[in-house]
């Protein structure tokens, strides 16, 4: 849906921070993070919104309402990149029905997935994914879980040439798939990858993320938060002193702020439907990033939990 974030200004999504409740003390020293892709240069905010599970949901109006409100506030809060697919039940036509009267809608920078066995059925699943999220282009189409991907790169390519989607990609979250999934970003040419990656698992910085920065892949992160199992990790442990150093307020922060820590992360895709866990997300795009030592002491913080 977003034609160009880089034309916009990092300024202009500062400017509106000031309505978000988190904003006040850290607007004073900090714009959000952006990463750029490389494949265009083209810029986009660190946080990003998953909806696996989080958007299936059943729309009555109060739920509309506070859907409504977690994607203005997305918005708002300087995000742009929400991920879906069709595996995610009721998501997409969710998105669609929440955002359609959004006046800045424009400015969401569309992710989502082709996950289906054969060419029709590839065309048929983007086409209804497209209507259901009601959008007329796609920014980043990618194949879920590699289903059935030689077949589907080849639309997905005829679908950027004609201007229909801009990016392409692939995904996994399985460790199992890495083998073929590094091949495939050896040998085909791809906008972005999108894979697993947190503090408990680490497995991706073996090969995947200096491969992706090798080939000049954006990556997209999913899973930061272990579908929630780092929370329960954490417990009612206090967050120590290091957390504040890198302006952390929270143990979401810390972990997310670990995983963009790393260089070749470019956007990490948290879900959620809360409005303060939201809130507390997008903080982690803004102020400092630790730095290898900082990492290694983060790591080592987490492993005493
Ligand atoms: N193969 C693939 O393509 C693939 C596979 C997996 C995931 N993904 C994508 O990646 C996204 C993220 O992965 P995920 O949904 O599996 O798991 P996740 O983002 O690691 O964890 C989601 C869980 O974290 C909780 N949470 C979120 N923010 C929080 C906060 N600030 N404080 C406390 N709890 C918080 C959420 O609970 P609440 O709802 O209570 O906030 C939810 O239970 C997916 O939604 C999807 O878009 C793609």
């Amino acid at each position: 849906m977003n034609k160009g974030i880089s034309r916009r200004d990092v300024l202009l999504l500062t400017a509106a921070l000031p309505t978000l409740s988190w904003s006040a003390d850290k607007l004073k020293t900090v714009t959000a993070t952006w990463r750029q892709i490389p494949a265009s240069g083209e810029a986009l905010p660190v946080i990003g919104l998953g909806t696996s599970r989080t958007l299936d949901v059943d729309l009555d109006s109060d739920m509309r309402a506070r859907l409504r409100g977690l994607m203005t506030t997305f918005l708002r809060g300087g995000g742009t990149l929400v991920d879906s697919s069709p595996m995610y039940g009721r998501a997409e036509q969710v998105f669609g029905d929440i955002t359609r009267d959004i006046p800045d809608r424009d400015n969401f920078f569309t992710a989502t997935k082709v996950w289906t066995t054969g060419r029709d059925e590839g065309v048929q699943q983007m086409q209804a994914s497209m209507n259901k999220m009601a959008v007329d282009k796609v920014d980043l189409m990618q194949i879920h879980n590699l289903v059935d991907w030689r077949t589907q790169i080849k639309t997905l390519r005829e679908w950027k040439e004609r201007g229909t989607i801009r990016y392409i990609g692939i995904t996994t979250s399985h460790q199992r798939a890495h083998e073929e999934f590094e091949q495939i970003m050896k040998t085909e040419s791809l906008d972005f990858v999108q894979f697993s990656y947190n503090i408990a698992d680490r497995v991706a910085e073996q090969r995947l993320l200096p491969l992706a920065a090798d080939r000049g892949i954006a990556t997209l992160i999913n899973r930061p938060f272990q579908r929630g199992n780092l929370f329960r990790r954490a417990g009612k442990h206090a967050l120590p002193s290091l957390a504040t150093d890198l302006q952390c307020n929270s143990w979401g922060q810390f972990f997310l702020k670990y995983i963009l820590g790393h260089p070749a992360a470019t956007c990490v895709i948290p879900a959620t439907n809360k409005l303060h866990h939201l809130e507390d997300n997008l903080g982690a795009g803004y102020g400092p990033l630790p730095n290898q030592s900082q990492r290694r002491e983060m790591l080592a913080i987490f492993d005493g939990l």
